[in-house]
């Protein structure tokens, strides 16, 4: 990965309100994780099974009615920030498809969720005025009231190795095997406290667990617990809270692994294990928004028409995976910041990049804001503002 020769600019927290008057806000990138969903699969003992699920076209994985919502407070919270002045004019009110690309990743999920952001961004709620009966969307009766439809890209699921980090991937593969032979991986995968917990939940689950298909379970308990409390522990009468949170802490330490943390300058066979399974998972998307971002401050002073589509384009959405947030988090190395207590982050959660340029200088600055709905303080921890302070300022909106 190339350096970004870009200047790292740092807003405190509160400052956001106070921009500096030679700077201008000129693009935006979004990236979010799709909202609240089924589990995408299950261990074979589980009484839970694919009849359970009737959310969002049933079955495995879908986008429920509460991960749409989540979007549609999500795109909402966009429009304050962009086009309602809170803090910022900076998109027009109605969908303008110059300005604004989304590009999902060919899962029902992920495209619904975009759809469903892109409802609180731009379709009217009653009492708003804002869209154009005629041009934005059609005056016919059925037509839902200020409903605006927005498109939403998508590449073929096994070609994207922008959005889904764990497509098909040899040299990752190799990587991470590698990685596994590390004292640090190896002693962890085999310490007492985590092959007992293996035992334990092979035997619940009637199938081999591993710390690496652990996911899974953690994921399908989660969601059952949420959505059936009421039989989920007849269902499943081994689970207990407590064992939940050794899952959670074993997962989550498994996925940190293989995002490259905590393994910083681990070489084997001359490869850095970490760095590389970093660069692997978050290198190409860092790539293609920091490769958008310098067109935009190349074409920012070029009025020809090759910067015709880069001038008008001011906001870029990836609606993904929690993988993809946390491949972006670990390779910025800002992971264990941004998502606490631990593990990847939850749904919906977004992480907005600000591209500023300073007219004066045609310097180019950005800074992050990280939204994350679900959770409920909003306050940054003084402790880990400061440890970032150098590189970038997370504002956290709820
Ligand atoms: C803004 O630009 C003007 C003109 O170049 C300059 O005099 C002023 O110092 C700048 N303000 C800041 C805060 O950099
Ligand atoms: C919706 O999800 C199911 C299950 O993942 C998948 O088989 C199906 O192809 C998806 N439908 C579309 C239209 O993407
Ligand atoms: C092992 O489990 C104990 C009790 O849950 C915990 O305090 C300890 O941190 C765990 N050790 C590791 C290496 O996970
Ligand atoms: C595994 O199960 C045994 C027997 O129920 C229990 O004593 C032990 O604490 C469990 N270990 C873990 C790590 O869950
Ligand atoms: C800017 O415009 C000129 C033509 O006016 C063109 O030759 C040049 O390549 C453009 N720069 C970029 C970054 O597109
Ligand atoms: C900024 O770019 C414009 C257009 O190329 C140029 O005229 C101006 O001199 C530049 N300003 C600085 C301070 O480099």
């Amino acid at each position: 990965m190339k350096t970004l020769p870009l200047c790292f600019i740092v807003f405190l927290f509160q400052a956001i309100y106070a921009i500096d008057g030679n700077l201008t806000l000129v693009m935006v990138h979004a990236l979010w994780r799709h909202g609240d969903r089924t589990p995408t699969e299950t261990y074979h003992n589980d009484k839970f099974t694919v009849d359970y699920w009737k959310y969002g076209g049933g079955g495995w994985g879908q986008l429920t009615p509460i991960g749409m919502k989540q979007h549609m407070i999500l795109g909402r919270k966009i429009r304050d920030r962009y086009i309602n002045g809170h803090p910022y004019n900076f998109l027009k009110p109605q969908y303008d498809q110059q300005e604004v690309f989304v590009r999902a990743t060919d899962k029902n999920r992920t495209l619904l969720s975009a759809a469903s952001n892109m409802i609180g961004m731009y379709s009217a709620r009653e009492g708003e005025n804002f869209n154009r009966p005629g041009y934005d969307f059609p005056e016919e009766s059925g037509w839902p009231v200020g409903y605006v439809p927005i498109p939403i890209h998508t590449i073929d699921d096994a070609g994207d190795h922008l959005l889904d980090v764990d497509n098909a991937c040899p040299l990752q593969d190799t990587v991470w095997e590698l990685a596994k032979t590390t004292s640090i991986v190896s002693n962890y995968f085999n310490s007492e406290n985590v092959t007992a917990l293996m035992r334990n939940l092979t035997n619940f689950c009637g199938e081999d667990i591993n710390p690496e298909n652990l996911w899974i379970l953690f994921n399908a308990l989660k969601i059952e617990k949420q959505y059936f409390p009421e039989v989920f522990q007849n269902f499943t009468p081994w689970y207990t809270d407590a064992l939940w949170e050794q899952i959670d802490i074993v997962n989550s330490q498994v996925q940190d692994f293989q995002n490259g943390l905590g393994l910083e300058g681990v070489v084997v066979k001359g490869i850095d294990i970490g760095r590389t399974l970093r660069k692997i998972r978050g290198g190409t998307l860092v790539n293609d928004i920091y490769n958008r971002m310098n067109r935009k401050a190349e074409c920012l002073i070029n009025t020809s028409q090759e910067c015709a589509y880069t001038n008008n384009l001011k906001f870029f959405a990836y609606s993904a995976h929690d993988t993809t947030l946390y491949a972006l988090f670990s390779l910025l190395d800002v992971a264990h910041f941004a998502v606490q207590p631990r593990g990847y982050p939850l749904y919906s959660a977004c992480v907005l990049i600000e591209q500023w340029q300073d007219l004066n200088t045609n310097k180019t600055y950005f800074k992050w804001c990280n939204f994350d709905i679900l959770k409920g303080s909003s306050s940054t921890s003084s402790i880990f503002a400061s440890i970032l302070v150098f590189l970038f300022s997370f504002v956290f909106i709820r």
